[in-house]
């Protein structure tokens, strides 16, 4: 049962129906510690004033050596991403000014949720750039939905694509990166004949699994992109892929298996979800719903604490590979090697991806990071469960400018050791006047003030009874202990470039004050929420926006729904002027600095299909959630990337068609090859979960 949010396949699917289970954290965690009382004595904190600009270390640009750098260091001769999170003032060489191209555009309507179709505003267009299957290395033949091999998918793009990013190298090349969540093989295939069938298409899922970089070319600024099927970038990382562990709890007995004695190397990675690019060029993604991958005796309290359950999985890969039976002694690990931010290098073919235990492990929804003053870095991170955390890492050493492959090669080791904290919110509203409604209290406005309670600080572990790499590989059980808030899901949070404030994507949680379960609370004060909200936090009690602050305050930006309806808040903007918008999950920032979030649930809220939407986040507009477009029936809206100075959006549009089966697909986009005719080659007959761009035209 769904519990009006998205369809039963996909639960089960991608979340191994975590909303049907009982919720995971029973924890009680309600005491107030010393900690946060000493550190938001509220009268101290009230006394400050101000909202002052954050001014982001960004680094020398990455397009070093072209006009828009300072003084022109050694170029390496690597391709060194361009553009990457650092735009000039005055507009990037390759993305043009920001006056040049933008995006104006007058918001579509909702798209009612049988609609198969990719709906953009008038002046746009929309064109998939890669789908599902599309071969990328050499020797991949061209997809063919009825006889799909492994080995063929190894050699193509995978399923279900969830993080993005398209990085520019010049104004004709690009890298394609994104991850694959999870696989539907009841649309991806017939019901097998035989068992050594059944086999080899749980060889094809696990081979869909992981991750892709893909070449993209174009003939020049603000034209559509195409991939190169032999572009020298190119790689697919899948479920066999061997990752290094990092940090502190690399070779804990904690990870060690009998296929791994040494506790640091794993193969593939599984439930990938949102992610970041990191300003030295490599990719972050959170491995989410790992648990739903595995069978295991689910009795110790990390087991409970993170959904493993001795229940038979739903792809039965347990009866291919042992190392997903950690019902024995010796893959009883196994899961705790999942649940981690891992981080891939897309510009180097043959680097190994690393798994980052310092960071660590929840259900990980993803993670982005955001540059300190003093050249630390700092990465926001949500786990994606009802009634779990918000947390926030804080590296030891501090980033070097992208001047030498020796510095790039330094950044890369930044997430392998430092800080980590998890989030604890307190409301500034008396808890009466928060009565689960969604009605804002007196003082009109859902805020307060925050602390960052910490798990490890200085190599030290903060939580007693637990080491550093317990707290690591444990670290729902550490943040238990340390008194976290417990959210309504966080998803995506990402801090804006232009002021460092901090959006932190709460998409839903039906739960929220059923019988023995938490009520409201002021950061999320609605219950049996169904559409979600957006908290915005400011680092620090000065405004300065700090990200290395250890307090913070904290507002609702949206509380989201059909703003015809009275628990419905958009920034204070008037509610007959914005979009409907339902379950906020992914959020990504224009060079304006404007948010623009995708959704996952609409379907089942307001049965629309999701959708993209741009919030301008100062000024008159604030709040005004305009749609941009729409995604097709039963999909989901994942990795927006807004390169507004090139006229382009980029969407993964995932999980299309998701209720429906092999004989009776409910999604024909984007081949729309008629049901009961053969398909052409390289295309298919039902949904093929794709990359797509939008742009002027
Ligand atoms: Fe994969 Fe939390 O969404
Ligand atoms: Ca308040
Ligand atoms: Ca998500």
């Amino acid at each position: 049962m769904t519990r009006g949010k998205r369809s039963p396949v996909t639960c089960h699917l991608k979340c191994a129906d975590a909303c049907s289970h009982p919720v995971p954290n029973v924890s009680s965690n309600e005491t107030f510690r010393d900690i946060a009382a000493a550190a938001l004595s509220r009268r101290a904190a009230l006394g400050v004033a101000g909202a002052g600009a954050l001014t982001l270390v960004a680094g020398p640009s990455l397009l070093a050596g072209t006009a828009a750098a300072a003084p022109a260091p050694a170029v390496p001769e690597i391709p060194i991403p361009a553009g990457g999170l650092a735009i000039p003032e005055g507009g990037d060489p390759i993305l043009g000014k920001a006056t040049d191209r933008n995006l104006p555009f007058t918001a579509i309507g909702p798209v009612a949720a049988d609609q198969d179709t990719f709906t953009v505003p008038k002046g746009y267009k929309s064109q998939p750039i890669i789908r599902w299957g599309d071969p990328i290395l050499p020797g991949a033949p061209a997809f063919d939905g009825t006889k799909q091999t492994a080995a063929a998918q190894a050699c193509q793009f995978g399923y279900n694509n969830d993080y993005l990013d398209i990085i520019p190298i010049t104004s004709t090349s690009a890298l394609l990166v994104c991850n694959h969540e999870y696989t539907n093989e009841n649309i991806m295939f017939p019901v097998a004949a035989t068992p050594a069938e059944a086999d080899e298409q749980k060889r094809i899922g696990m081979n869909a699994h992981g991750f892709s970089v893909v070449e993209l070319t174009r003939t020049g600024p603000g034209k559509p992109w195409t991939y190169k099927p032999t572009g020298k970038l190119n790689r697919r990382f899948i479920t066999s892929t061997p990752f290094a562990v990092t940090g502190p709890a690399a070779g804990s007995d904690m990870l060690k298996t009998a296929a791994d004695p040494t506790g640091k190397k794993v193969l593939g990675t599984l439930g990938n979800c949102a992610g970041g690019t990191t300003p030295w060029g490599t990719v972050l993604s959170g491995e989410e719903n790992f648990n739903g991958y595995f069978r295991a005796a689910g009795t110790t309290d990390s087991e409970k604490r993170y959904g493993l359950t001795d229940r038979a999985t739903s792809r039965n890969w347990e009866s291919l590979e042992p190392r997903f039976d950690a019902r024995s002694a010796d893959y009883a690990n196994e899961p705790n090697r999942y649940g981690w931010i891992v981080e891939i290098d897309p510009f180097d073919p043959t680097s190994t991806p690393r798994k980052h235990t310092a960071m660590g492990r929840l259900k990980h929804e993803g993670a982005n990071v955001q540059v300190a003053p003093d050249g630390r870095v700092v990465a926001y991170m949500g786990d994606d469960e009802r009634f779990d955390y918000l947390y926030k890492f804080v590296s030891k050493n501090k980033m070097r400018p992208l001047t030498s492959l020796a510095n790039r090669k330094h950044n890369m080791t930044l997430l392998t050791e430092g800080d980590l904290y998890v989030a604890r919110f307190i409301g500034d509203s008396p808890a009466a006047q928060i009565d689960g409604t969604g009605t804002l209290p007196a003082d009109g406005v859902f805020d307060g003030l925050g602390v960052w309670l910490p798990l490890v600080l200085a190599g030290t572990s903060q939580i007693p009874g637990m080491t550093v790499p317990e707290v690591l590989v444990h670290t729902r059980l550490a943040a238990d202990k340390a008194g976290a808030t417990k959210m309504d899901r966080c998803e995506d949070v990402q801090s804006s470039p232009k002021t460092g404030k901090v959006y932190v994507a709460c998409t839903n949680n039906t739960d929220r004050g059923k019988v023995d379960k938490e009520g409201p609370t002021e950061v999320n004060p609605r219950n049996a929420n169904r559409d979600g909200h957006i908290v915005e936090l400011t680092e620090g009690l000065t405004g300065d926006a700090d990200p290395l602050a250890t307090t913070f305050r904290w507002n609702l930006l949206l509380v989201c729904g059909d703003p015809a309806e009275p628990h419905t808040y958009f920034g204070g903007y008037p509610k007959d002027k914005v979009s409907p918008i339902s379950c906020p999950d992914n959020v990504a920032f224009d060079s304006d600095g404007n948010l623009w979030i995708s959704t996952d649930g609409a379907p089942s809220t307001l049965n629309q299909n999701d959708g993209l939407f741009k919030v301008p986040l100062v000024g008159k507009e604030r709040g005004r959630v305009q749609q941009f477009l729409a995604v097709p029936t039963e999909a989901e809206t994942c990795g927006p990337v807004i390169h507004d100075r090139d006229g382009s959006v980029f969407v993964a549009v995932q999980h299309p068609g998701e209720d429906g089966s092999f004989a009776e697909q409910h999604s024909f986009w984007p081949d729309f090859v008629p049901a009961g005719t053969v398909a052409p080659k390289g295309q298919f007959a039902g949904p093929r979960p794709s990359v797509v761009q939008v742009y002027r035209g």
